[in-house]
């Protein structure tokens, strides 16, 4: 290293020369001895200078290539084609996670017991499928599922959010259910009700999910936001 203070110290014990003659009053300069502490003073003073010039061109050029990896790495952010698309043709933000959210309409021919959704009431679908009445997972994960009817009493009414996974060889396996019984008196007037379920589920690639009533007659369509069925990954 260059600043090795013991063997300076050393230096000093052994030869006091060197550092005492300017401040000794009493002794005569010794103009050889002057002339060489000069000399390497002058030496100690450009090693100095080149040393700092030194650390100062290190310390700008640092300064010029962290600058430039900047630079680069924003060109390369800004000019790369494998980038995801972040906005939908119309220039709306992508949903971050998988998301959908479906509706009834006209086009909606329901099962006696699943319930079918539109597909013009422009649903929202992202990073998942609709199917055959079927929501199909693409993503593993959790999701929080949600569904909500309005329906014309009548006696009973069951509405369930069902799941087809392929480790139940495909049957369906209830993960929400309402249920209604009317006592007779209360039969005899006849009214609407609606039923509104959500819950958290784990589900893996390919897992569909369904709303299953007891009869998709009792079922009231005149809106297409009064039925709606949608999951997205939390
Ligand atoms: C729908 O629910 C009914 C009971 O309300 C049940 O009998 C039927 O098997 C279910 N259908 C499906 C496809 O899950």
């Amino acid at each position: 290293m260059f600043f090795n203070f013991k063997s300076g110290v050393g230096r000093m014990a052994h030869d006091p020369s060197v550092f005492v003659v300017d401040t000794h009053a009493t002794r005569p300069a010794v103009p050889p001895r002057l002339g060489k502490q000069k000399k390497q003073s002058g030496v100690a003073q450009t090693l100095l200078f080149v040393l700092v010039t030194l650390a100062l061109l290190g310390v700008f050029f640092e300064a010029f290539f962290i600058y430039r990896l900047y630079q680069s790495e924003y060109v390369s952010i800004t000019d790369s084609k494998e980038m995801p698309d972040t906005t939908d043709p119309d220039g709306r933000l992508l949903p971050s996670k998988p998301v959908a959210h479906l509706t009834d309409a006209q086009d909606a021919h329901h099962d006696p017991h699943v319930m079918a959704w539109s597909v013009i009431a422009e649903p929202l679908l992202y990073e998942m499928k609709y199917k055959d009445r079927h929501l199909i997972i693409q993503k593993e994960g959790y999701y929080y599922i949600y569904s909500k009817v309005y329906y014309s009493q009548g006696g009973a009414f069951c509405h369930s959010v069902m799941m087809r996974t392929k480790m139940y060889a495909g049957k369906g396996i209830s993960l929400l259910e309402a249920r209604e019984y009317l006592s007779k008196k209360d039969k005899e007037d006849k009214s609407f009700s609606n039923s509104f379920l959500a819950g958290v589920f784990y589900l893996s690639q390919n897992d569909a999910i369904y709303v299953n009533v007891s009869s998709t007659k009792q079922i009231i369509s005149h809106r297409s936001y009064e039925n709606v069925f949608g999951a997205y990954m939390i």
